[in-house]
This record gives structure tokens, sequence and C-alpha cells, in this order.
């Protein structure tokens, strides 16, 4: 189930709302919304419809989003940056890549689009969220590049120790040519007030959590993670001798988040 995530604001600031005209009559699975006036959209989540296309680009062509959606997807502008940046320095012989947690598809569809993986898995554990990414991704026309999970993630990628639900072929894979992005939900205490925040602290799952669930597959993985993150919790699971590259993620100026690129990526030409 997707969480509410309250006071979680990973793109403040504003820009152009989105043009209000109808593009489809397709009937939208229940959860799944697009606003096209500001009327319709519920309170909380009218700032975030402001922000229009800086999230999706292609919004008028008829984006679905579920309401929880609008806190956490990564904007068009950051996800290119990301899937340039690990395109630019991805680790030798990996030519797949797992988008862990793929919410409605910002990232997803942005690595899909970078043209540098062999193919794109995309796993979701919210049914309504994961219809909105299928969904969007046939926007931006590079579904046919994209493999669709619904479920827990570490559950698929047999890193839960629940092997029930396992797709031992995306392990087998995964392993052997793959990389890892996870931009996991950043609940918790604090996130947005703390000068440091303790990633031990995220909610549902700590980042020693995630990494160490997906180093079980591969030790290359990006994950996305609050501005503030503390950057001492990183530090400490990178192996002795090696080094690892924190990069900040900005629009406008202003950091929004950070990606630890832990593993062999090679060195980023910024
Ligand atoms: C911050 S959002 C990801 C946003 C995404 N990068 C985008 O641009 O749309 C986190 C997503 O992870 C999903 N999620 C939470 N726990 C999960 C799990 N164990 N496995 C797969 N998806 C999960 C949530 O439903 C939510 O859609």
């Amino acid at each position: 189930m997707a969480r509410k995530r309250k006071n979680i604001d990973r793109f403040p600031q504003s820009s152009e709302p989105p043009r209000k005209k109808r593009v489809s009559t397709t009937p939208l699975p229940d959860g799944v919304h697009h606003y096209q006036e500001v009327d319709e959209v519920p309170c909380d989540l009218q700032k975030y419809w402001h922000q229009g296309y800086s999230i999706f680009s292609k919004y008028d062509a008829g984006i679905w989003m579920t309401d929880d959606a609008w806190y956490g997807v990564t904007h068009e502008s950051v996800a290119n940056k990301i899937a340039l940046h690990m395109a630019e320095v991805a680790p030798p012989k990996r030519s797949i890549i797992i988008d862990a947690f793929c919410g409605v598809g910002g990232n997803t569809i942005a690595f899909a689009l970078s043209g540098k993986w062999k193919r794109v898995y995309a796993i979701e554990k919210d049914a309504a969220t994961l219809a909105c990414a299928k969904h969007n991704a046939e926007i931006y026309g590079v579904a046919d590049r994209i493999t669709w999970f619904h479920g827990d993630c570490f559950e698929i990628l047999g890193a839960s120790g629940k092997t029930e639900k396992t797709v031992e072929a995306l392990t087998a894979i995964t392993g052997q040519f793959g990389v890892i992005f996870a931009s996991p939900p950043w609940g918790g205490p604090g996130y947005r007030t703390a000068d440091v925040f303790d990633l031990e602290s995220m909610q549902p799952y700590s980042f020693s959590y995630i990494y160490d669930s997906f180093k079980k597959l591969t030790p290359n993985q990006v994950l996305y993670l609050p501005r503030t993150s503390d950057l001492r919790q990183i530090a400490a699971r990178v192996e002795r001798g090696k080094k690892t590259q924190i990069v900040h993620y900005c629009t406008n100026g202003t950091s929004r988040a950070l990606c630890a690129y832990l593993g062999d990526w090679a060195p980023l030409k910024l």
C-alpha cells in the first residue's frame, strides 16, 4: 500500500500549472486521476499541481497520478539528469537497470529515454501507482523498453528472505548485468526540519535495510535520498579503500535531493 507521506515536499518551487484541456475519455482505474482544473485537485495537492509541467512536461497528454504520487514523484528535469549521469558512469558490463520503487514512472521513463539500458525493470507495490507508471510510459513512447512488476521489490528481487514472490530470472540477471536505482519513501520524523537527517530513521525502510538488501544482488546501486541525509551513515557502508560519490540534484539553485552512487561507478565529470 502506498504510504501517505504528508509533509514530504521534494520540489516546493512553483512553475507553470497545467493547461486545462480534456485529453482523454478513457475511464481511469480506481485511485488514479488526471486533474485538469485546479478545483478538482484536493487542497493539500494544489501547490504540487501548480508545479505542472516541471513534473511531467507531457502532463497535458493525459498523465495519470495517484494523490500520494504528487508528493514523491521525481521531477522530469532531475530524473533526466540522474539518468544521464547513471548512463555516463555505469559500471562495466552493466546493461540493465532496476527501478525498485518506480512510483508513477518519473525515473523509469527517464532511464528508458536515455537509451543506455538494454532493458528497464520497474517494480511498484501499489497497483494504482503502477497503472499510472505504465500509462505514463506509453505517453512518453517508451513502454516497450520496460518490464513491470507489481509487488514488494525486496520480495521480487529475492532480498527479503521470503521466496514465494521472488522472480528468479530477474534476480539472476540483476546479479550478473544489473544496477539498482532506488527512490524509496522518505517517511519518518524530522526529515524536513533536521539539519542532518538520520537515515536510519527513514520509514518504512532505513537506508541500511535498503542498501544491505539490494547488496545481496549487486553492490551497484544509486539511492535517491533527502538532501540533508547524514553522509557519515552512507560513508560507513562504503568498503574500506573505496570511494563513493554523492551528487546533489538542484532546481532553481537549491538542492532537492541527493544521489549516493554506491559500487563501481566511474567518477562523474560534473
Ligand atoms: C518516492 S516514491 C517513488 C517515486 C518515483 N521515483 C517516481 O518518480 O514516480 C516511492 C514509491 O515506492 C513504492 N513502494 C513502497 N514500498 C515499496 C516496496 N517495498 N516495493 C516496491 N515499491 C514500494 C510506493 O508505493 C511509492 O510509489
